[in-house]
């Protein structure tokens, strides 16, 4: 997946990135108002970085890593645009990437994991762990098997509730994992004739796609 050339609008999407829904993924709003995330958070992944911006303007500092120039660029612009100044971003690659050790009390993976090839998981969870203070906060909103058709050959590396306890459990103590849903404008796959499973819609007509949402910390 190159995911610059996706932010530039010349990927696999007819049309915007499907994740980009101009706002943070619902399951991750439900939890800053549930009070559980605590600066300085590190939005793993951070795409457009709805979720930082949102942390920001709520008062939180908020570092936000993206592989792509191109999300970090329009992450940048739209936090100056807010005024937001507790918000930073960085281009980077998350599964090597250093120089915030034992920074972060909560790490938010949106949609992250399984944007990842399988091989990249390891290192991804060390380089957060590390980045992470004692006694942080882990969470991770990821797609379920069967988010997608299974005849489509490139997709994201959905996973089974045992694969994602097993994986982050390497490094990081699971407290829950429990069904959630992941918020996206339908995909149209500009490569693939096969139509998407059939998922209930939100109230914004967004499709809700089946997923998990990890609850971890480090020990203190
Ligand atoms: C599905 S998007 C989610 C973006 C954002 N978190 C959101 O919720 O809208 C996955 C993101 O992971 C980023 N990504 C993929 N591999 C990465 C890597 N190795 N290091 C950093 N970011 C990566 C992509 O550029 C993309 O922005």
């Amino acid at each position: 997946m190159d995911w610059d050339s996706a932010y530039r609008g010349e990927g696999a999407f007819d049309g915007p990135p499907p994740w980009n829904i101009g706002e943070p993924q619902p399951e991750l709003a439900a939890l800053i108002r549930a009070g559980k995330v605590r600066s300085d958070v590190l939005d793993a992944g951070c795409g457009h970085a709805e979720l930082a911006l949102a942390l920001a303007g709520d008062g939180y500092t908020v570092v936000g890593i993206d592989l792509s120039p191109t999300a970090i660029a329009a992450a940048e612009a739209a936090a100056q645009e807010r005024d937001l100044t507790t918000a930073t971003f960085v281009a980077d690659d998350i599964t090597s990437f250093s120089g915030f050790d034992g920074r972060f009390n909560t790490v938010i993976d949106s949609t992250l994991f399984h944007s990842l090839p399988v091989e990249g998981r390891d290192g991804y969870l060390r380089s957060v762990y590390r980045a992470a203070a004692p006694g942080a906060a882990y969470f991770v909103l990821v797609f379920a098997k069967g988010a997608f058709p299974a005849e489509l050959e490139q997709k994201p590396n959905e996973v089974t509730e045992d694969e994602l306890r097993e994986t982050v459990g390497r490094y990081w103590t699971v407290d829950e994992i429990r069904p959630a849903f992941i918020h996206s404008i339908p995909p149209r796959f500009t490569d693939a004739p096969f139509p998407m499973p059939a998922h209930d819609s939100d109230e914004k007509g967004r499709m809700k796609m089946p997923a998990f949402l990890l609850s971890a910390h480090k020990p203190a």
